[in-house]
């Protein structure tokens, strides 16, 4: 919990997502009395182990299977009515009751953002972005135009009004790229997957919808403690990440301010989340990407497949330019590494120092440079070749995982403070 009275930590990704922020939010809830997600949608998924069970979340925060803490989803996230009820409908199986708030100021992703999705993706060939295609893109493109629907626009006499014009307008735009075939959202009939659509709003509007921003803020001032839940990873926000290989939120910290109305001086701690490697899903540039058996290794011992898409993930060594970058966006002030347990068979590991290109030695990358000619340099450290998992101090670890944490500490300048060894709530090394 923060150190600092009446201000929110922020838990946050410090790569391509997938770090393992579920995992470490449900691990960290019982420290706080609010867990808020502030940006993305069901692009993300989360997961999270406990008492032999697995659950993927997509919009609901990580703190849902505790109580005595209220969830909230905050103004700067995206929301699918009919994800969102899957989502509600799977937890009531595992919750006698949830603490649920939801911001009015939320935006709502229409079945036709979902097309349009598929229709831009389509568009760009072989250049395309790899998105999730659950409607974010077109989601934000609305908000920012001004022509986007609010969740609290649920419960008002004109939303059915305001739903079909944009609608039209996205048919209007599909059809202007040549998309006049029969309309299909993720290979279900439009008409289809509309009407489950509006079935699916009324578990939205029977929500607690708040003005989520004088919650968090009068949360805060009654000595209550807020955790905010990142999604996606820094090197995909739209400014700063691998641009356009990016999703359409701001994930960094910066990114929690706008997405809950917090002022910059109420952000208290700041948690940059890692793998002990590195994972993208989707198209852009991925420097110390492994290839072949080498990156399948990765990717079947740490099981690396898409928690919402299913998609394999691109693995590769640990990118530590690309981290202290992150670290600098972030004003991250505490590292958490997640997945150690991968690398316990390997016997040497590689961690990325630096590139150079024509010669020249970068350090700190500007993630929108063009990287296709930038050769990582690596150091090779010995592998532990041990399990961790009787492991629950870093004092008790094999030297060379020591070694590990104590190279990634001395580059980037700052503790880890916990170290996941496993999928698993109990599987955590706390410094
Ligand atoms: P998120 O999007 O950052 O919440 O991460 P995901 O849930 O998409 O992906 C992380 C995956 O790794 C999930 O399957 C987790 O259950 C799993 N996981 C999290 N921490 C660890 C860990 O320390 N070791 C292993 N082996 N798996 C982990
Ligand atoms: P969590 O929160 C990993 C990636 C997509 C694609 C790009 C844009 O689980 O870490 P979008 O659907 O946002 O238009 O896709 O971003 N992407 C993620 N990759 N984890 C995520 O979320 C992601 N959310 C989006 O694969 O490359
Ligand atoms: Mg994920």
């Amino acid at each position: 919990m923060s150190e600092y009275n009446n201000k929110a930590d922020v838990l946050l990704g410090l790569q391509w997502g997938d770090e393992g922020k579920g995992k470490v939010v449900d691990v960290l809830t019982p420290k706080y009395n609010v867990i808020a997600r502030f940006q993305g949608g069901p692009n993300a998924g989360h997961t999270l182990e406990f008492d032999n069970k697995k659950i993927i979340l997509h919009t609901i925060p990580s703190g849902i299977f505790h109580n005595n803490v209220t969830n909230l989803i905050g103004n700067g996230v995206v929301i699918d009515p009919v994800i969102f009820r899957e989502e509600i409908n799977s937890l009531n199986k595992e919750m006698s009751s949830i603490s649920l708030l939801i911001s009015k100021k939320s935006h709502l992703i229409l079945p036709s953002h979902r097309l349009l999705d598929a229709v831009y993706e389509r568009n760009k060939g072989n250049n395309k972005i790899g998105s999730t295609l659950k409607g974010i893109g077109p989601a934000y493109t609305d908000k920012a135009a001004r022509v986007g629907i609010r969740t609290g626009s649920i419960v008002e006499p004109d939303f059915r009004d305001k739903y079909e014009s944009l609608k039209q307008l996205h048919f209007r735009q599909a059809s202007a790229f040549g998309y006049d075939d029969k309309f299909e959202v993720g290979g279900v009939d439009f008409c289809e997957y509309e009407k489950l659509w509006f079935d699916s709003l009324g578990m939205l509007s029977d929500m607690q919808l708040v003005n989520s921003e004088v919650f968090i803020n009068r949360s805060l001032q009654n000595g209550n403690s807020v955790l905010a839940e990142g999604a996606q990873g820094t090197l995909l926000d739209i400014d700063f990440g691998s641009y356009p290989y990016v999703t359409s939120s701001n994930t960094v910290t910066a990114g929690a301010c706008i997405g809950l109305g917090l002022a910059p001086t109420k952000i208290g701690e700041v948690f940059g989340i890692f793998k002990a490697y590195c994972t993208r899903v989707g198209g852009g540039p991925f420097p110390t990407e492994l290839f072949g058996e080498k990156g399948d290794e990765l990717r079947n011992k740490g099981k690396e497949f898409g928690s919402t898409t299913g998609r394999p993930r691109r693995c590769g060594w640990l990118d530590l330019p690309a981290l202290k970058y992150a670290v600098m966006l972030n004003g991250v002030k505490k590292l958490i590494m997640t997945k150690a347990d991968v690398l316990n068979s390997f016997e040497s590991i590689k961690i990325c120092t630096h590139y150079e290109i024509d010669n020249k030695k970068i350090e700190l990358i500007p993630y929108n440079m063009d990287t296709k000619n930038l050769k990582p340099v690596y150091k090779t450290l010995k592998g532990w070749k041990k399990s961790l998992e009787t492991v629950d101090s870093l004092e008790q670890s094999p030297e060379e995982l020591k070694d590990y944490v104590k190279f990634i500490e001395d580059y980037i300048e700052l503790p880890v403070w916990l170290i996941s060894t496993g999928p698993d709530r109990k599987q955590i090394i706390q410094r």
